[in-house]
């Protein structure tokens, strides 16, 4: 790949996704987008050329627009191969008779609508992408989104209830994906969900059965495999495909 954009790079999943790609130097240039970079972060973008740490907190529209600018004045004529839509939060204490509209509005506003706004705002640099790698079969190495989704935004494998604000913005993520991989067809972009297994993050806390560097070494194993038909499916790090 030339070029991939991640967001919510400065810890969790995001950092392990950063530490992959220029550990096994998958990728020309690497845009980590955080609101504050962590000191692990700016270390190695410190020690690797390739590594732009710009700084986005997905909800602020204004600042989304920037980051096109910024990543066109890398990659010139050769667009973003890849998006992904990493960055994401969620709510303890959410059972109905708990939940708040404050948190509905936050995990839908993080969750589904910044995904949504900055796939909107690098189409361009994605199309150009795709464009300037025509004799490249569909896939990563043209140009992709990922949106990092959630199992609890299954709907069909939701079988404990409860989860309101990350359950519905997950689900509403996963309309998304659905959206655009059809809008996206004609341009050649991929578009998928991906669920990355239960993992040892601020977020998936210490009795997650995973570790980073696994679900981030499948997530990247299925990535660089995506077809034409992956595109509007929701996969599991593993490749296992899970039901909307
Ligand atoms: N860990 C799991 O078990 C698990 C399972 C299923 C799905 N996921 C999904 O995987 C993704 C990454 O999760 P994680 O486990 O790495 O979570 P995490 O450790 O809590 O990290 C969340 C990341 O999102 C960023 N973020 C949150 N709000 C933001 C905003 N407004 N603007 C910019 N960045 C923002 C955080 O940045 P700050 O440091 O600035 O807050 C942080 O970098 C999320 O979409 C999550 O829903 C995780």
């Amino acid at each position: 790949m030339n070029s991939v954009l991640i967001t919510g790079a400065n810890r969790g999943l995001g950092l392990g996704m950063v530490k992959y790609l220029t550990k096994n130097d998958k990728a020309g240039n690497i845009f980590a987008t955080c609101r504050n970079p962590s000191e692990e972060l700016t270390k190695i973008a410190a020690e690797n050329k390739k590594l732009h740490i710009l700084r986005l907190d997905v909800t602020n529209i204004a600042n989304i627009g920037e980051i096109s600018a910024e990543v066109t004045k890398v990659v010139g004529t050769q667009g973003l191969n890849l998006l992904i839509n990493n960055a994401g939060v969620t709510t303890k204490f959410t059972k109905l008779q708990l939940v708040k509209a404050e948190q509905l509005l936050e995990n839908l506003t993080v969750n589904s609508i910044a995904p949504i706004m900055l796939t909107k705002s690098l189409l361009p640099l994605l199309k150009q992408a795709a464009e300037a790698n025509s004799d490249k079969p569909m896939g990563a190495q043209r140009a992709a989104v990922i949106n990092m989704s959630s199992i609890l935004g299954s709907i069909a494998q939701n079988d404990q209830g409860g989860f309101y604000p990350y359950r519905c913005s997950k689900a509403a993520l996963n309309a998304a994906t659905k959206s655009m991989s059809i809008d996206l067809k004609k341009d050649q972009i991929i578009v998928t969900s991906m669920h990355p297994g239960w993992v040892k993050t601020d977020m998936g806390g210490k009795n997650a059965p995973l570790d980073v560097d696994t679900s981030v070494a499948g997530i990247f194993n299925v990535i660089e495999k995506l077809q034409e038909s992956d595109s509007g499916k929701f996969l599991q790090y593993d490749g296992t495909e899970l039901p909307w």
